[in-house]
């Protein structure tokens, strides 16, 4: 296969998928309207969650049979390798790491095509957080003159995927979940509902990253911070790890 072909059709891989029309549910009471802007680690703070507390509570217990993670409103996937990338690093740490499935979702599939070729400008990606972690990127894409090209060994951990944040997700567990810059785009109903849908499949003991939800619409949803964290959360009722 052409390593620059997607490698899948988005449909055949959406665990997400699902049938709903968003013009007929609570979704038509909004509007996606956020811009596409990413770059690859760009947030430190989601990356040290994944490396500190979601893989070491997995090997920990190890109750599946691999670690889920879903980078929901991925645009051109930028965050969802950074996620495979870091989260393979850490698991390569245990004697036998476990399986790791990112679940990269868009309502652009403009995006996700750009995604699935995994072909980045260092220019544009984000110099200053691509050089923090330049060994590991190195380790899993070719980073020639200005061009970064994703490889197979990170490529393999992702799935690409349609998914409209408005809609319900189809039945399916993970134990991470980001939403990094999406929600400032939607009023506090959308956004408790969205974080509503994200507690229905997030598995006991995992947590949400979640930039920019409003204090309302987090009181509404029932989700709790994270001592000593920005933007991390845990449904109410579930002990901190
Ligand atoms: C600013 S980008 C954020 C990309 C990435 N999460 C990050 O933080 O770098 C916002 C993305 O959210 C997507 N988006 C907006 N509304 C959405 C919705 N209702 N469902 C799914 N994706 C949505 C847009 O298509 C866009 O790609």
């Amino acid at each position: 296969m052409n390593q620059n072909s997607p490698r899948v059709s988005s449909r055949a891989l959406n665990p997400l998928s699902h049938h709903d029309d968003p013009s007929k549910t609570f979704c038509d009471k909004t509007q996606a309207k956020a811009t596409t802007a990413t770059q690859l680690f760009r947030d430190h703070e989601m990356l040290t969650i994944l490396q500190k507390k979601i893989v070491p509570v997995y090997m920990e217990r190890r109750i599946r049979k691999g670690l889920d993670v879903w980078s929901a409103g991925c645009s051109s996937g930028e965050e969802a390798y950074s996620l495979a990338i870091l989260g393979l690093e850490e698991l390569a740490k245990h004697k036998e790491p476990a399986r790791l499935t990112v679940f990269a979702t868009d309502i652009s599939e403009e995006q996700l095509s750009k995604g699935k070729r995994g072909q980045y400008l260092y220019s544009t990606a984000g110099a200053g957080n691509v050089n923090r972690y330049m060994t590991q990127l190195k380790k899993y894409a070719t980073v020639e003159g200005n061009v970064i090209q994703m490889q197979a060994k990170v490529r393999s951990h992702i799935k690409f995927g349609k998914f409209d944040l408005r809609c319900k997700p189809r039945k399916h567990t993970f134990d991470y979940i980001v939403c990094n810059h999406v929600f400032q785009y939607y009023d506090d109903d959308a956004q408790t509902h969205f974080a509503r849908n994200f507690i229905q499949v997030l598995n006991p003991g995992g947590l949400i990253f979640i930039e920019g939800l409003t204090s309302r619409a987090q009181m509404n949803a029932g989700l709790v911070k994270e001592p000593g964290f920005r933007n991390v959360y845990r449904p109410e009722g579930q002990e901190t790890k």
